[in-house]
């Protein structure tokens, strides 16, 4: 007779970027999984086997999932063994100016929801990008709200109902269902029994490595990977501003630099977007405002930098008459539809309150403007009108379509190319930066 394995039955409380691909890797690896979302639309396309937002592989997986029946999402969570939390965490911004707090919200009603069909032995896994503490603050709702169950918390190892831990998700969105799999994890039990459950929880569809710590590290781990990325990317954009300054190529000075052995400065850009590398280390200076200085300013050098660029094509538009500009791009990165916390959006509306000229917007991932451009005049065009109509030409996203040009394309126009794009193309390259590759920020072909 085969053992039960653990773990079988499995809810996974937001059913979002991170929760439903969980969800789907989950059911392919045998598990029965209840998918808990709040919204009736995201429970009812995911009943139907279909999905409600873009993830390569995704839709197939669901499909098959709820075909199986080993995937099935509800409003309301229900029993189950492990419960994986995957809520958002943005942050709050009272006033302009104040720093940005974490908004913890939305973990609070995901635990109250959970916390009437608890059950001693159950897991509870925080997946939410999270300040530290939060994993403890999870415990302690869950704890005000059953009373009749015991809890972990901090530092002490005695005998508890339920485990839990913070196990922060890493993924890359275009890769997740690959890297949910591979990737290696962080396991933050708030004790070491916790630690041990959620592990055991793992390493039933994890191929990479489960690296145990405790909860407040697991937390702050997460947070410095983007504190890190946003830091070193805010220095490759304080050396274009340098540069400009100075009369410089950036990209030619990176390119050198970059020749020491142990030098690897980024790539500058039009500012940082997304929801993680632009959030995630405010969860830090909020929680350490004193200490953390430079993770403040690499965070106001990168949101500074839209106005930057947006100052940069006044300048240039100001010596035309009635010239066309068109912007290139419009998404957050390269080949992918997500608008959200875009710097290229960012640049482009305030081009658009601010200019009183024709302006084009280009980007082939979506298939209508949104409306806050539409409100504005701005015009969604396709690429070869918008090269062949514009005077001024703002690169403001490497998409691969933008890749397959040629410099002829931007032969006679005003170029202010945020990414490093032109240089690529008069080397033939086609794909990634390289890392300084020659050329300049603003350019007349
Ligand atoms: N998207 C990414 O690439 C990524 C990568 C790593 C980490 N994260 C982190 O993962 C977390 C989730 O991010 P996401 O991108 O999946 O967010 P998302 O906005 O795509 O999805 C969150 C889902 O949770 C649902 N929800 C909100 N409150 C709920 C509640 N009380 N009960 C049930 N469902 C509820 C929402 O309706 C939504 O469908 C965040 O903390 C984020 O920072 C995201």
């Amino acid at each position: 007779m085969s053992r039960k394995l653990p773990y079988s039955r499995v809810s996974v409380v937001g059913l979002g970027y991170i929760g439903l691909p969980t969800a789907a890797v989950l059911a392919a690896h045998g598990i029965d999984v209840i998918g808990v979302d709040i919204s009736k639309e995201a429970v009812n396309a995911i009943n139907a086997g279909r999905i409600h937002i873009v993830e390569p592989g995704l839709a197939a997986l669901v499909q098959r999932a709820v075909g199986a029946g080993l995937l099935r999402a509800a409003e309301k969570p229900e029993a189950a063994e492990v419960f994986v939390i995957a809520v958002p965490t943005p942050f709050l911004q009272d006033t302009a100016g104040a720093t940005p707090t974490p908004d913890l919200n939305y973990i609070r009603a995901a635990a109250e929801s959970i916390a009437p069909v608890l059950k001693p032995g159950d897991l509870v896994i925080l997946e939410s990008t999270s300040p530290v503490g939060t994993t403890e603050q999870m415990s302690q709702w869950l704890q005000s709200a059953r009373g009749d169950l015991v809890f972990p918390q901090r530092d002490t190892n005695s005998p508890v109902d339920i485990h839990i831990a913070h196990c922060p998700e890493r993924v890359l969105p275009g890769r997740v269902l690959e890297e949910l799999v591979e990737n290696d994890r962080i396991v933050g039990g708030l004790s070491a029994a916790c630690s041990d459950a959620a592990v055991a929880f793992y390493r039933r569809f994890v191929r990479g490595n489960c690296i145990v710590t405790d909860a407040r590290t697991a937390e702050l781990t997460k947070l410095t990977e983007n504190a890190f990325r946003d830091t070193n990317i805010a220095f490759a954009n304080e050396m274009a501003l340098i540069c400009n300054h100075l009369n410089i190529d950036v990209w030619e000075l990176i390119r050198l630099a970059n020749r020491h052995p142990r030098v690897d400065i980024l790539n500058p850009g039009p500012g940082v977007g997304g929801h993680c590398i632009a959030v995630d280390p405010w969860f830090i200076v909020s929680s350490a405002p004193e200490q953390a200085q430079l993770i403040k300013q690499a965070r106001t050098v990168n949101d500074t930098r839209p106005t930057y660029i947006v100052e940069q094509v006044q300048r240039v538009v100001h010596s035309l008459k009635n010239p066309v500009i068109a912007c290139l791009g419009l998404a957050f990165k390269p080949d992918i539809d997500d608008l959200r916390e875009s710097p290229a959006m960012q640049i482009t509306l305030q081009l658009a309150k601010t200019l009183c000229c024709e302006l084009l917007a280009v980007e082939p991932n979506i298939h209508c403007l949104p409306r806050t451009l539409v409100e504005l005049a701005v015009e969604f065009a396709d690429l070869d009108s918008a090269l062949a109509r514009a005077d001024v030409v703002v690169i403001l996203v490497d998409h691969k379509e933008f890749l397959q040009l040629n410099t002829t394309h931007f032969s006679h126009k005003s170029v202010i190319d945020t990414r490093g794009l032109l240089p690529r193309l008069d080397n033939g390259e086609r794909g990634e930066p390289q890392r300084g590759s020659r050329g300049l920020l603003t350019d007349t072909v």
